[in-house]
């Protein structure tokens, strides 16, 4: 049977390994998957269960039901500091994982290049080969507070340099741009008439002071960005595939033909039960916020008291990204081993691009007493490497 160069070329990302080696053992505590541990809030379910009740089980227009579009330009006009228009500027898309897929294939050609941080989170690199582009990383350096400087960001454009994807607050990293470092890289998007996707999706997971920015809400920017967020980290609605895009209408009223051809539309029922939850759910976001905020606050006590770890304070999103380079061990050698001897899972940072290594990846999408627990079995797990040195 042949099987195409393309499906061939797909890596099969490093969280789903370790994710699948934990599910094959018993007792395992796997920090892998980044899903929120909690259950979709209670009203958002009974308005799915109504709709569908109601018998709403038909196709939707293909960029979504003008309700949610409506309810994600009152949603996010003030944070982008502009009048969206919800039917020519959203699209409502399977998850942020197809709206920024659906992007890529609005805006580039094969051969085309994309300028994006390393590390990554892991879809980005195979959504760009599916689209036969080619992916500049820019290093995200621990000095610079995981962030990619504009100079490196600059350096990074060649004539093919059509795009560049940015992701704050970060996966796998927990890193934020602030307002400062996203103008300077607005100024460098609009000097290479680069289009900008922006993936937001932890937007509301974040525990600095200062209000959210948008680098859509950069001079020059409104006309060349793409907005990606979902339902999936915010609203705890990972599985309910429900995501979005907004940008200029020139781009977004592209994205619907091979979003029809790929999906056609999201379901009909969650679609309804997205809008009601983006006008009434303020609460449960910033409740489930707190939570975040308090588990980020144990895990990097935690971690950071065992010797020989280093970890940076997550400014938001709900990854733990902890520096190993002390050990020598390679952040494979490092997350088998970890597995092996204390059915513990967390994934190697060689999996998130070549300036991941030296790094491992650990959710603290888990309840208190599961984190303290993992806390607890990578300390015994360090002393044991440190005493075998
Ligand atoms: C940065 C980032 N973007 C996109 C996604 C995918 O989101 P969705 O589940 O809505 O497709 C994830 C999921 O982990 C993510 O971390």
């Amino acid at each position: 049977m042949q099987i195409s160069e393309l499906a061939q070329s797909i890596t099969k990302s490093k969280i789903r390994v370790m994710y699948d080696l934990a599910g094959k053992k018993e007792n395992v505590l796997s920090f892998t998957v980044g899903e929120p541990d909690f259950m979709t809030p209670k009203p958002i379910i009974d308005k799915a269960n109504e709709y569908l009740s109601k018998g709403y089980t038909k196709y939707t227009p293909n960029p979504g039901i003008l309700e949610l579009r409506e309810a994600i330009a009152e949603k996010f006009g003030p944070e982008l500091k502009r009048r969206i228009d919800p039917e020519t500027e959203i699209i409502v898309t399977v998850g942020a994982t197809e709206a920024i897929l659906v992007a890529m294939q609005t805006v580039m050609n094969p051969g085309d290049n994309i300028i994006l941080a390393d590390p990554y989170f892991t879809s980005y690199i195979n959504q760009i080969k599916i689209c036969h582009c080619s992916a500049n990383l820019v290093p995200a350096r621990e000095e610079n507070a995981f962030c990619m400087t504009a100079e490196d960001i600059e350096a990074a454009v060649n004539g093919r340099t059509r795009m560049l994807l940015l992701n704050s607050p970060c996966n796998p990293t927990g890193a934020e741009y602030s307002a400062e470092e996203l103008e300077q890289i607005a100024r460098i998007a609009v000097k290479y008439d680069l289009v900008v996707i922006s993936d937001e999706v932890y937007n509301t997971i974040r525990f600095g002071d200062e209000p959210y920015v948008s680098i859509a809400a950069m001079p020059g920017m409104a006309e060349r960005t793409i907005v990606v967020n979902a339902f999936s980290k915010s609203y705890a609605m990972p599985g309910w595939r429900l995501g979005y895009a907004i940008g200029p209408a020139e781009l977004i009223t592209m994205m619907p033909k091979t979003h029809d051809v790929t999906v056609a539309c999201v379901n009909a029922p969650h679609q309804y039960a997205g809008a009601w939850a983006l006008r009434n759910c303020d609460g449960e976001v910033a409740g489930m916020r707190e939570i975040f905020r308090k588990r980020r606050d144990l895990i990097v006590e935690g971690v950071n008291a065992i010797p020989g770890l280093k970890c940076f304070k997550p400014k938001g999103a709900f990854y733990l990204w902890i520096n190993i380079k002390e050990f020598g061990a390679s952040s494979e050698e490092f997350c088998f081993d970890l597995l092996e001897e204390q059915n513990m899972a967390i994934v190697p940072g060689s999996g998130f691009g070549a300036y991941g290594e030296g790094y491992v990846r650990m959710t603290y999408a888990a309840d208190e007493e599961t984190i303290r627990e993992g806390i607890r079995r990578l300390s015994v797990f360090v002393n044991n490497l440190q005493r075998r040195r």
